[in-house]
């Protein structure tokens, strides 16, 4: 049956309908005990959903919509390791990345493989940390460089970020992703080549961007140190592929493994996070997937109606699919977490942006919203004018932490600036939850022809995630509440979270244009548009050709 007509969908739409009017001003004023009844505690997170435009009855009927699409089922099946990735044939189980207890696949424990091969990091990134890695000229590493895209860039990425703290201050931490050379320039511009190291970072040991860079990394290197055997001082691998390593002239001692049953989004968590290791050790490493763990076991034993991935999961489709909302603003008031909205974009857009359900037939429903964000206080002065007063809300989660980390700013100025940041965060999710009036407007004394541009409407809704600090456990935390969200999302649509096709069809064209930019005659097999990007770009190098077109 279509899920628009399944009755719990239906029940949805017309509970929607009788909840259009109702304000959030007079939930709360109606309901003393909203804020803490709708308040949840999973580890050190306090999510607070109590700014939502819901009901205990709209709880109750999204949760009857995730049961009737199978949402036990599907959640056991993902923890015990069944072949959930339908389209690629594989498990889906970064829950095994971090589990202490067996998890199997096709009756064999895949976790002692998962510690052998955080052992095998451990003793490298360690080394690398305290200077005790040399380089082929016997010159400690004191820089390592992730090469790397997508997941295996975004996760490394934010995640170093956002734990800067724990890093020593002499090891510079490099990401190059983007295949234009500005990026691998802007990364190697201040480096020495005798002190740097490179992670070659790729599931597939294909991707063209991460191999294009990682061959311009090393000629950078040989270039310098003009000796072969350097390549296996200053370079590792983490990939899925021992073949491409080797190929590639990495000693394949110095590679870290990971299973194709680790999604690339999914996978900061596995040897990806290899860099995330060397900036902050591997005790700090074990802090960070304990952190993950923690909420994984919440996710798999909380029934529904206390399970707070399930239920962030559940309000993201309230607001997407009955109220018609297209997008989702992840909004972090923690500069450590300036690349979280980014890394959030991969995991829930790759995931969820789907339009085809597990049986192969169109989704009769929308899916993914757009997820976009920016860290407070800086989208403040950028688009939170379209937030409070745009005509489309846009659902937004906020995230904060009590204690700022600790830094090298004189601590009473350091907590001055994160009470200002945190007030920031209050003041937001309540203006946008409450709003002002146009009689609060007026009766402030404003101009009459201001009033109505002075208001604000109010019934916006959010979430607001907070901890204690910023720690290794609690990044942890916060990554597998988001993967548990997105799961769940996923179940209702009945979409497979795991595959992404929907990248393929840029590579394959990206490569046989490649060959065309520079190929001969001027190819014409596009249609007009195409055809004369490519005449524009032939006609633009030093070797053009007179006569192209
Ligand atoms: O193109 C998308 C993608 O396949 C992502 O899913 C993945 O994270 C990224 O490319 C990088 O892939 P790899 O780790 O194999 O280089």
């Amino acid at each position: 049956m279509a899920l628009r007509n399944t009755p719990a969908w239906e029940a949805l739409v017309a509970h929607q309908h009788g909840l259009d009017a109702t304000h959030l001003r007079s939930l709360f004023a109606s309901d003393r005990q909203r804020a803490a009844r709708l308040t949840t505690q999973v580890g050190d997170l306090t999510i607070d959903f109590s700014k939502h435009l819901v009901t205990d009855a709209t709880l109750g009927l999204l949760t009857q919509l995730a049961q009737a699409t199978g949402f036990d089922d599907r959640r056991e099946a993902m923890f015990s390791g069944e072949r959930i990735n339908t389209t690629e044939d594989r498990s889906v189980l970064h829950i095994a990345l971090r589990a202490n207890s067996p998890v199997n696949i096709d009756g064999e424990d895949v976790v002692p493989e998962v510690k052998a091969v955080l052992t095998k990091m451990a003793r490298v990134a360690d080394l690398i940390r305290s200077g005790k890695w040399m380089g082929a000229t016997n010159k400690p590493i004191r820089a390592v460089v992730n090469i790397g895209i997508g997941g295996s860039d975004l996760g490394p990425l934010m995640a170093t970020k956002a734990l800067r703290h724990l890093a020593p201050t002499d090891l510079t931490l490099r990401f190059v992703s983007n295949i234009d050379v500005a990026a691998l320039d802007a990364a190697l511009v201040d480096l020495d080549p005798e002190t740097t190291m490179f992670v070659v970072a790729s599931k597939t040991f294909t991707t063209i961007e991460t191999m294009t860079n990682a061959r311009s990394a090393r000629s950078w290197l040989l270039a310098a140190v003009q000796n072969e055997n350097a390549i296996a001082h200053h370079f590792v691998a983490v990939s899925t592929n021992t073949e491409g390593v080797a190929s590639f002239g990495i000693d394949t001692n110095n590679m870290f493994e990971f299973w194709d049953w680790v999604g690339g989004r999914y996978s900061v968590d596995a040897a990806i996070g290899f860099s995330v290791m060397c900036a902050i050790g591997s005790k700090s490493f074990d802090d960070f997937l304990a952190g993950f763990r923690l909420v994984d076991e919440h996710f798999r034993s909380a029934p529904l109606a206390e399970n707070a991935p399930a239920i962030a999961g559940l309000l993201g489709i309230w607001y997407r699919n009955f109220w018609g909302w297209q997008t989702h603003a992840v909004l972090p008031y923690s500069q450590a977490l300036s690349r979280f909205p980014a890394y959030l974009q991969q995991l829930d857009m790759e995931s969820n942006g789907k339009r085809i359900n597990l049986d192969g037939e169109p989704v009769d429903v929308d899916t993914a919203p757009i997820v976009w964000g920016e860290s407070g206080t800086n989208g403040q002065h950028a688009f939170y004018q379209l937030l409070h007063q745009g005509t489309t809300p846009v659902p937004c989660d906020f995230i904060g932490f009590l204690q700022p980390e600790p830094g090298h700013i004189d601590p009473a100025a350091a907590m001055n600036h994160h009470q200002l940041l945190f007030a920031n965060l209050i003041a937001q999710s309540e203006a946008l939850a409450f709003g002002k009036t146009s009689g609060e407007v007026a009766s402030a004394g404003v101009d009459p022809g201001l009033v109505a541009h002075r208001t604000f409407p109010g019934n916006r809704p959010s979430t607001i995630i907070t901890a204690p600090a910023l720690t290794a456990s609690v990044l942890g935390q916060l990554i597998a509440f988001y993967e548990h969200r997105v799961f769940t999302q996923g179940v209702v649509w009945g979409v497979n979270s795991f595959d992404q096709w929907g990248v393929e069809l840029g590579k394959v064209l990206a490569t046989a244009i490649d060959a065309e930019l520079d190929g001969s005659p001027n190819p014409k097999a596009h249609d007009a548009s195409t055809n004369a990007l490519i005449a524009r770009f032939r006609n633009h190098q030093p070797s053009a050709n007179s006569g192209a077109t």
